[in-house]
């Protein structure tokens, strides 16, 4: 089928890829020249493991081509995917719908007027949008084209998977049965692989699907707010919060995932959606919802409070001229995205008190000394504890959690640790002489009574 795929940057570059892998003869739009200049070149415009490939794989059969502007004759495709940003607005919580607007409008002036449902394209938004969006897309293009609503649930590090082989494909269909119909059937086309592979496909109204997206968003942040505020309990007592969310987490009921106490989340999404969501709930009176996606949000960014506390208390009572080592600054491992990255806005903080701050990451540190000045950069983990009298261990990248600790104890000033993720062995590092610092977990597995350490009674959030 012929495909347009209206915005390339995280959603869409994966996606375009995707198609042209199923088949498809893809067309990405995007208006950014650097990045359109490095897809057309075949590479990824970000760090994405398997990515790369695909693009290549694209461009050699000539099923991927890119263009900075939708004309008459891209136009000319069967279905067109909107993939565009709708990025956090910058005057409040809620989404900044200006490039998704400016995509629609694209595609009304170039999609001919056209009688008969049958002989209309499909538009798929996949962007993610308030309730109420997709309705207004439709509208706006009665009389030019079928709109469906096609969330995408995929995770920054395994979007090729996640786009691939997806747990689930949601299909917000229009109200009229032959208009849903038909276009159920062109998206079953375009999907015909993944459908065939035993991916489950759900139908439903547009608003739900908008709602499917968001909810499914902020049930994961949730889940990660609840375990760092269980993790403060944690600290108060004495408790490990890494074997309290091994033992909730074998309920099937509950289950394991997203129940790492640490810095919490960020990234370009979680944050954003549950912002969105919150904002339009308010707008839509649903207040009880509103009031409780503002509370999760709030304990999120109270881990970020905890940790740079943490740290200056580990510091003494001034931080000026002291070195400190942040291992790992993206927001999450196998990814080189600085988008509300936690450990980033923890280094911030303790540069502004004077602290002298060194990162290492293994992708994340391109770009990162000219956005921010003031952190120095360093490519090799173990260069990058030289003389630290203080280690914070920012994103568990594997070859971190990997280092030596001996290796890394004969390297810094003080042997002083903030696992600030949880993904360290508290016992491999205290046997190799760090003071380590978990959060809302015992530096060593409890054998005796609690013992109340000076940092660990601070960790009440
Ligand atoms: C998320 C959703 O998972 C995905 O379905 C959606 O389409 C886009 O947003 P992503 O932003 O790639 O994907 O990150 P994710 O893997 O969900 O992690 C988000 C943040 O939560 C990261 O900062 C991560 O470190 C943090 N996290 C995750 C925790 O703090 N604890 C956990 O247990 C899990």
């Amino acid at each position: 089928m012929r495909l347009t795929v209206i915005g390339c940057g995280y959603l869409g570059a994966v996606h375009a890829a995707a198609m042209a892998d199923l088949g498809h003869h893809v067309l990405g739009v995007e208006t950014d020249p650097a990045r359109l200049e490095r897809l057309a070149r075949g590479e990824a415009p970000f760090y994405e493991p398997g990515l790369d490939e695909l693009l290549r794989r694209g461009a050699r059969t000539g099923r991927l081509r890119y263009t900075a502007a939708l004309d008459a004759a891209a136009a000319r495709a069967d279905v067109h995917f909107l993939a565009v940003g709708t990025p956090q607005s910058p005057s409040g919580r809620g989404a900044d719908l200006s490039h998704l607007w400016r995509a629609v409008d694209s595609l009304a002036a170039v999609l001919p007027r056209c009688v008969h449902p049958d002989g209309m394209p499909l538009v798929v938004g996949k962007s993610t949008v308030p309730v109420g969006t997709a309705q207004q897309v439709a509208d706006r293009l009665a009389g030019r084209a079928l709109v469906v609503w096609n969330p995408e649930f995929l995770r920054e590090s395994m979007a090729v998977a996640d786009t691939l082989s997806p747990d689930r494909i949601v299909y917000g269909l229009p109200d009229e049965t032959a208009r849903a119909e038909r276009a159920r059937t062109i998206l079953d086309e375009v999907y015909a692989p993944i459908l065939a592979a035993g991916a489950p496909r759900l139908t439903m109204g547009y608003q739900t699907a908008e709602l499917v997206k968001t909810a499914a968003n902020a049930f994961l942040a949730t889940k990660i707010s609840f375990i760092n505020a269980m993790s403060a309990l944690c600290a108060a007592t004495g408790a490990d919060v890494t074997v309290l969310a091994d033992a909730i987490g074998r309920d099937a009921r509950i289950g394991p995932h997203f129940l790492r106490a640490g810095l919490g989340f960020g990234g370009g999404c979680l944050p954003k959606d549950l912002r969105g969501l919150e904002q339009r709930a308010a707008e839509l009176g649903a207040n009880g919802l509103a009031s409780f996606l503002g509370r999760v949000d709030s304990i999120n960014r109270g881990q970020r409070d905890r940790v740079t506390q943490m740290a200056l208390e580990a510091l003494g009572p001034d931080a000026a001229g002291r070195a400190v080592t942040i291992l790992g600054i993206t927001f999450k491992p196998d990814s080189d995205d600085l988008r509300d990255s936690p450990v980033l806005e923890v280094a911030l903080r303790l540069a502004d008190a004077g602290a002298v701050v060194t990162v290492h990451d293994p992708r994340g540190l391109a770009g990162l000394s000219r956005l921010h000045p003031v952190l120095r950069t360093q490519p090799d983990a173990l260069r990058a504890l030289e003389g630290a009298e203080l280690v914070i261990l920012g994103t568990e990248w594997k070859e971190l959690t990997d280092l030596d600790p001996e290796a890394a104890a004969a390297r810094v000033a003080r042997p002083v640790l903030i696992d600030a993720r949880n993904a360290l062995t508290p016992s491999r590092w205290t046997a190799a002489g760090w003071d380590y610092h978990g959060i809302g977990r015992p530096s060593e597995p409890r054998r005796s009574a609690p013992r109340r350490r000076a940092l660990a009674g601070t960790m009440v959030g």
